[in-house]
């Protein structure tokens, strides 16, 4: 563990923090993984770099804290490497503290058990191919052609294409497509509605599977809702699919209103509340009633704190932050979302008991 890694930081006390995701080019195995980490934190500890990596069916995410120099380094070797590609970057601020003070390294994986077998290929595909497919996709959306849709997914999970790869970089710029063409009056707010569940269907058709052995790898809760009023279910009916292939006990949502929403997780208790907005539109005006949901939702009287999560298109495309709505997460997709909010209880409980 570092030494001074908590109270390390830049000459006026600050650090540099950034957080991406990306996709691997093949899935790895476990050996592959412990070697990338036990490298990975060797360098790191020399650095006096912090942070940590998450891999889950072919997704990383990686958030990396330290001195600009050291950042640096580590980064312009990662960026290179080509174990990932598809790098994207979510966050890049400095802070006054780190907050990963007590580990280096922490590595979370969920090895890839997509049906057949071998090490799949997760994508090697270039961004103009991945721009084609989506092109393709929202045009079968638009003529509402969902053996379309759900034959061309169905082909790239043929291909090795991982869920996480074909939400990250198909369903949900699609959903995002779909709605500028409604902007832009090229279809109608029933294409668009009919489209983005056509994508929702084929996303929940090449779902990761998993057997009944592995289910049970967490034993937390989450209640899974749209924001009070939000018609667009995509994100939230995707997480359903993957919080529960993670063991989560999952309950959904879709309240009319905030005392609704606040009623039904006085009821259930969850350690994790994630609220929706569109997926496809970006909902601005509905920012300051979305922190009156968060507000009002903290307000419930509960056992343990619940770990409040919001998503959407404004937050997929950093038009706003979790912080703008009192949320303790944003997510910007909905891949491995299930392992990043296991985090955020874990932390949220620890912080909790400390405070006993
Ligand atoms: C997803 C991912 C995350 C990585 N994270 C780190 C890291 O935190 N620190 C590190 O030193 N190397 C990390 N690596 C490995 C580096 O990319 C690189 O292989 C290693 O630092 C050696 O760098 P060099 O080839 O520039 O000498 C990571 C690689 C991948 C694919």
């Amino acid at each position: 563990m570092l030494q001074n890694a908590g109270g390390t930081a830049g000459h006026d006390g600050w650090v540099g923090c950034l957080t991406y995701k990306s996709i691997a080019t093949a899935a790895p195995s476990a050996a592959d993984l412990d070697s990338l980490v036990r490298k990975a934190r060797a360098r790191n500890r020399k650095l006096g770099v912090t942070g940590m990596l998450l891999y889950e069916n072919g997704s990383f995410l990686q958030t990396l804290e330290g001195l600009p120099d050291q950042l640096e380094a580590v980064w312009t070797s990662i960026k290179q490497d080509p174990r990932h590609d598809h790098i994207e970057m979510l966050s890049e601020h400095v802070a006054p503290v780190r907050l990963f003070s007590d580990w280096d390294m922490l590595l979370q994986s969920r090895l890839d058990q997509s049906p057949g077998s071998g090490p799949k290929v997760a994508t090697r595909s270039s961004p103009e191919a991945v721009a084609g497919y989506i092109e393709a996709l929202v045009r079968l959306a638009l003529n509402a052609d969902d053996i379309g849709i759900n034959t061309a997914i169905a082909g790239l999970a043929e291909e090795g294409w991982t869920s996480n790869a074909i939400v990250t970089l198909l369903i949900e710029p699609s959903a995002r497509a779909l709605g500028d063409a409604w902007l832009a009056d090229d279809c109608s707010e029933f294409d668009l509605t009919i489209g983005l569940s056509m994508l929702q269907l084929a996303g929940h058709a090449v779902r990761y599977s998993v057997t009944a052995d592995t289910i049970r790898t967490s034993r937390y809760s989450i209640l899974l809702a749209t924001a009070p009023g939000e018609p667009h279910a995509l994100g939230t009916s995707m997480l359903a699919d993957q919080f529960t292939d993670a063991g989560w006990r999952v309950d959904m949502a879709f309240p009319d209103s905030d005392e609704a929403l606040a009623n039904q997780l006085g009821a259930q208790h969850p350690d994790a509340l994630d609220i929706g907005l569109s997926d496809a539109l970006q909902r601005y005006h509905a920012l300051a009633k979305l922190r009156a949901t968060v507000e009002r939702s903290r307000l419930v009287k509960l056992d343990q704190p619940t770990v409040i999560s919001v998503g959407g298109r404004m937050f997929a495309e950093a038009a706003a932050t979790a912080y703008s709505v009192g949320a303790d997460h944003a997510r910007m997709t909905a891949a491995g979302a299930s392992i990043r909010m296991a985090e955020l209880v874990r932390q949220s409980r620890a912080r909790a008991q400390s405070a006993d």
